[in-house]
């Protein structure tokens, strides 16, 4: 869950920095170059407008007369014009996400982009005379203080002659503008691409080492604890997770995995197929009849977000998020403190390690009451189950123990009578808590979106549920006859792994398979984005073939696919949750689909951004409609 951040500190140090637009003539500057408004929509969790503050950085600007049509600024997300006012060092101030205005002369620019909470940084802009957009000056940016080339150079002199045998990337400005859209891993299959499976991102005083090959995945990811540790991960969400054991390492992250992998055992996932998985699934089709009545189109991302929610809280500790009902300060609190883990990744200077500044900076005070709130409800629950297995005198009994009236992880890991402390048992809960949410939630909102567009894989995943289940309710027997459905979850978290890269960094020195040399201390990123989509190791790596998996075969994992597939990662560290995150989404897809037809609306771009996995920019609109009994042959044909 962690790498995502890493993979923004990388971000922010490529791009917070000021490049330089240069101009001889009167022309208007379109904010809206270079991803610059995907940035915006991506980043701006509040409500209110973000606020572009323009000013120059050239001493002969000047600011034309503000053109009337540009007088009064619309606020249309995505599409304002607002017009530029000012003197001469701070030029103006904007309200929107795109502006232009005319201003002459040879003209340098910075943009900071603000939110009511905090700086998102600063941009470049692209400039372009009057209504014909130009390029950008690459030359010029090439050079500039953001340039990946430059910040090779750099590194490459501080290092002396590399030896590693590891080409560095050519990283071009054109290369990295979906940077600022945060979709980091579609440049890291773009210079895979150039420059082959293995090779170093050098990023100012930082470089990473992306991998792209299976089998240096698989060394790397074997080699957790002897070789390799987690790494930087533990830094940006250490405030929230604490000791919890997916950040942990070494005797404390042994310790804590080895008491609750256990709690996941058949009985358990069983129980929650019925319990949890389809009463939570229900309401979800309760709220989308609502919406079918209305014909209000319904976003579909947020509606699993919140499904995963309520799921995970019910089934980890037994607790009622209802987030699918209603708003509580517990759901604001962790949508609070999982954006804070986002944003940490993206600060220029990682002040929020200085305890002081935590507690004056509004941004940190919001994120530690976040906390709070979300620690405090988790002791409180802690505390009760404690008292409840207490006056009961409760121990496992049997390893696939299930207390009939509180079936939870926390329930089991108490009865189990580990010696561990309440704040530790707190700590791992909320590591399954965010682990098990949002990865779900984007493996529902991508596999709901593929279906819609490949209507024949839609048509025969409904004439599956229809043969296995007649119209009832899945079940945990169901779950190997759904195989067709099951391969289409997998193709999905092929095409769109969540979270799509993995971080590690050496212990000591080592050698990778292909002769690469790392040293000690070398961060590693293990992109699974380019080992799903390289050409090298699938077939038609572009396309939704959920056929490429043999239906009659084994559900593809990390070991029966020597690592070319690796979703839920491999070796120690792997996944705890695989096969609850599995059974989860097909019985939450088995309810929807059975129930409803799902049509994206129209025009709407589904792009990809990465929080804590690939998101959608925008959201996946949908309307749904009762089920239309379509044969699959007439589909396919069609
Ligand atoms: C489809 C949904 C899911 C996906 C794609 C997914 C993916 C992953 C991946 C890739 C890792 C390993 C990260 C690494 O190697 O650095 C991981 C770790 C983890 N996952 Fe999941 N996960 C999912 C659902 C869940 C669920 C539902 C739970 C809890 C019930 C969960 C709990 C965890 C935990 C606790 C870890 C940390 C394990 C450790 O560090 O020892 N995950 N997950």
């Amino acid at each position: 869950m962690g790498l995502q951040l890493h993979m923004k500190v990388l971000l922010t140090v490529l791009y917070s920095n000021l490049i330089n637009c240069r101009d001889e003539r009167t022309h208007l500057i379109h904010l809206t170059a270079l991803g610059l408004t995907r940035a915006l929509r991506l980043t701006n969790s509040s409500s209110l407008p973000p606020r572009l503050c323009f000013w120059s950085t050239s001493r002969d600007l000047a600011v034309a007369e503000t053109p009337p049509a540009m007088a009064s600024p619309s606020l249309h997300p995505g599409a304002a014009t607002t017009a530029l006012r000012g003197t001469r060092t701070r030029v103006a101030s904007l309200t929107s996400s795109i502006g232009h205005a005319h201003l002459h002369s040879q003209s340098k620019f910075a943009v900071r982009i603000t939110t009511p909470e905090r700086s998102l940084g600063r941009l470049q802009v692209r400039c372009s005379s009057d209504d014909e957009e130009r390029r950008v000056d690459k030359t010029g940016a090439g050079k500039s203080w953001v340039s990946p080339d430059w910040l090779t150079s750099i590194v490459r002199l501080g290092k002396g002659p590399d030896t590693s045998g590891i080409p560095v990337a050519d990283a071009k400005l054109e290369d990295v503008k979906d940077l600022l859209g945060g979709a980091l891993f579609l440049p890291l299959f773009k210079w895979m691409i150039e420059s082959g499976p293995v090779y170093r991102l050098a990023a100012g005083p930082r470089n990473f080492v992306i991998v792209g090959d299976p089998a240096v995945a698989k060394h790397v990811l074997k080699g957790y604890g002897t070789k390799y540790s987690k790494g930087l991960v533990a830094e940006v969400s250490e405030f929230l997770f604490g000791d919890g054991f997916a950040i942990a390492e070494d005797q404390l992250w042994t310790a804590r995995r080895r008491a609750v992998v256990p709690s996941l055992h058949k009985k358990y996932l069983s129980t929650m197929v019925d319990r949890v998985f389809c009463r939570c699934s229900d309401t979800l089709v309760a709220k989308l009849e609502k919406a079918m009545e209305s014909g209000t189109a319904v976003n579909m991302e947020a509606q699993f977000s919140q499904l995963t929610l309520d799921i995970i809280g019910l089934s980890v500790f037994n607790y009622e998020f209802d987030a699918l009902k209603t708003d509580s300060p517990v759901i604001e609190a962790v949508y609070t403190a999982l954006k804070e883990t986002e944003s940490r990744s993206t600060d220029i200077l990682p002040y929020w390690q200085i305890p002081l500044l935590c507690k004056i900076v509004p941004r940190q005070q919001k994120a530690a009451k976040a906390v709070q709130i979300i620690r405090e409800t988790v002791e409180k629950l802690v505390a009760q189950c404690k008292e409840m297995v207490e006056a009961e005198k409760e121990t496992l009994q049997g390893e696939e123990y299930v207390n009939e009236s509180d079936p939870s992880v926390l329930r089991f890991l108490l009865a189990s009578r580990e010696e561990v402390s309440s704040v530790q048992l707190r700590d791992d809960l909320l590591s399954m808590l965010v682990a098990g949410h949002e990865t779900t939630g984007s493996v529902l909102t991508w596999t709901v979106y593929l279906l819609s567009k490949n209507p024949s894989a839609l048509a025969k995943v409904q004439e599956e549920l229809d043969r296995v289940l007649g119209g009832r309710k899945p079940q945990f027997a169901d779950m190997k006859e759904l195989k067709y459905l099951t391969r289409c979850i997998n193709e999905s978290m092929r095409i769109y792994p969540h979270p799509p890269v993995l971080l590690r960094r050496a212990k000591s020195a080592d050698e990778l398979p292909g002769g690469y040399r790392i040293e000690a201390g070398q961060d590693v990123m293990i992109s699974v984005y380019n080992i799903h989509h390289s050409p090298q190791v699938w077939d038609r790596a572009e396309e939704f073939l959920p056929e490429r998996f043999d239906l009659n075969g084994p559900v593809p994992n990390e070991s029966n696919t020597d690592f070319k597939y690796i979703p839920f990662s491999g070796g120690p560290r792997k996944c705890v949750g695989d096969q609850f995150a599995m059974l989860e989404a097909t019985v939450a897809l088995a309810v929807l689909l059975q129930r409803f037809d799902f049509q994206l609306v129209p025009n709407q771009t589904i792009g990809m951004t990465t929080g804590a996995t690939i998101h959608t920019t925008t959201g996946l609109y949908m309307t749904v409609a009762d089920r239309q009994q379509k044969k699959v042959s007439e589909l396919v044909l069609a």
